[in-house]
This record gives structure tokens, C-alpha cells and sequence, in this order.
């Protein structure tokens, strides 16, 4: 019978250079987990001040026609902004109770980059979320999902909702596959006039109820 010996085969300088080639591999990712952790640490969310509000304010001023769209809003109906500032002022004032809403900031590294809301709250049954990324050259970078994911517990714990709605414009891909990936779940997809700035159109009804909140964020 054939016994075949490897270490015969194999010479021992081949041995000594997988093992490094190994080590290297396994160094690689061991310093990949710990970039991932650190770059986690970055983000935060906190509760809007009253010095954010020019962030939000702007980004609405110098919004293009064509993101307008893409959300299923008309420019026309823009003027219901006019007033921004002073709404969202008001609403800091209020205790959660008593909002209708509630304004998240996203940070980066201390620094703001977007804000993720709900309106239509209806105190411990639910409220509709919105999200933003300022700048469009942020967007698609993680940046949203990392926003959201930390925003959420903050609407469940301070509103005590049961249930977090989202109503992205159907052809809107960008917030629609956020909220999939964030454990929505979907309902329907029906006409709507989500907003007094919306015009007519097809959403996507994606519901985030407590117990899958639970299962998911805590
Ligand atoms: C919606 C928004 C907040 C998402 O934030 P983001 O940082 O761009 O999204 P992320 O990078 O975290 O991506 C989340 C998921 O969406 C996908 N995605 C993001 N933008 C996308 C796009 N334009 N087209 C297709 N998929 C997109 C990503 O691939 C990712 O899914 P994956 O992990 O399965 O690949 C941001 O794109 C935005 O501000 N858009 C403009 C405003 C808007 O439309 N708001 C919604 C109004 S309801």
C-alpha cells in the first residue's frame, strides 16, 4: 500500500510561508473588527437643540426640484416650510406627551449630518418617521441606516408608541431599503397623501411594531 508522507513532499520553507501568509490574514481581520468598532463609536444621535434647527431650515431652503420629487413632494407646497424654524421650536418646548414632533439630529464624529423625525404621533399608539441626510454626498454610505437604527429607541422609549410607521414614496429606493434593513416590516403598498406637501401618490406602508423593536434593539 501507498502511505503518502506530505512533509516529504511538501518542502518546509512552503509550511513556513503559509503560516505567515495565515498569520497575516488572520491580523488583517482582527484589525478589520476593531476599525468596524471604533468607526461604530463615531456615530450618535442625540435630541434636537435649538441650535440644529438652522441645519434642517437650510436643508429645506436649498432643496433641487429633482429631490423633491424623488420624495413625492410638489415646490409649491414648500411654503407650508416657511414656518419651520418656529414649528420645531415649539416642539422642543413641549413635553413628548404633547408634541407632534419629534426631531433626532444624527452626528458623525460630534458633527451633525442629518435628522430623522416623527409627526403624527398619537401618544403611546404610534407616529411616522422620516429620515434625511443633509448633504447628498454623504448619502449611500451608511450614514442613514446608522442614524435610524439609534434613533428608533429613542421614539419607543420617549413617545411609549406600539407601533413606528414609515411612508417612503414607492419609487424612492433609498428609504425603503433602509427601513427593510432595519427589521420594518411591510404592509402595503397603497395611494396615499402622506402630507399636506405630498402630492397623490404610491407609498410603501412599512410598520416597526414593539415587539420586534424589542426582539431587534434591545
Ligand atoms: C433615505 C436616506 C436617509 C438613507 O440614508 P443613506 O445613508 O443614503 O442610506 P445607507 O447608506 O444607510 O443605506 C441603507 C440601505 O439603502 C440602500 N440605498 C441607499 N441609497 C440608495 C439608493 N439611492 N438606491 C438604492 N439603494 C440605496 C443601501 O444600499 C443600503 O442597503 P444595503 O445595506 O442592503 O445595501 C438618504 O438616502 C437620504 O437622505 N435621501 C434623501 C432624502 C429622502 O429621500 N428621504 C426619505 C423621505 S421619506
Amino acid at each position: 500500500m501507498l502511505i503518502l508522507d506530505l512533509s516529504k513532499l511538501i518542502p518546509t520553507n512552503w509550511y513556513i510561508m503559509i503560516g505567515t501568509k495565515l498569520k497575516r490574514t488572520l491580523r488583517f481581520y482582527i484589525n478589520l473588527r476593531s476599525d468596524l468598532r471604533n468607526m461604530e463609536n463615531l456615530f450618535a444621535v442625540k435630541e434636537i437643540e435649538k441650535k440644529d434647527i438652522q441645519h434642517i431650515v437650510q436643508y429645506w431652503s436649498t432643496i433641487s426640484t429633482s429631490h423633491l420629487e424623488s420624495m413625492g413632494i410638489k415646490r409649491e407646497e414648500l411654503y407650508i416650510y416657511a414656518n419651520l424654524g418656529e414649528y420645531i421650536e415649539k416642539q422642543i418646548s413641549l413635553p413628548y406627551e404633547q408634541k407632534s414632533a419629534l426631531f433626532m439630529i444624527g452626528l458623525i464624529d460630534g458633527k451633525p449630518y442629518g435628522h430623522c423625525y416623527v409627526n403624527s404621533i398619537k401618544f403611546r399608539e404610534e407616529a411616522h418617521m422620516h429620515l434625511h441626510i443633509w448633504n447628498s454626498d454623504r448619502r449611500q454610505k451608511g450614514l442613514g441606516s446608522q442614524m435610524v437604527k439609534r434613533s428608533i429607541p429613542y421614539f419607543f422609549k420617549n413617545l411609549e408608541i406600539k407601533n413606528l410607521i414609515s411612508e417612503p414614496y414607492y419609487l424612492n429606493s433609498a428609504p425603503n431599503k433602509t427601513l427593510v434593513k432595519l427589521g420594518f416590516q411591510f404592509e402595503k403598498c397603497y395611494v396615499s397623501k402622506p402630507s399636506g406637501w405630498n402630492f397623490e401618490l404610491k407609498v410603501h406602508r412599512w410598520k416597526l411594531t414593539k415587539p420586534v423593536f424589542k426582539e431587534k434593539f434591545m
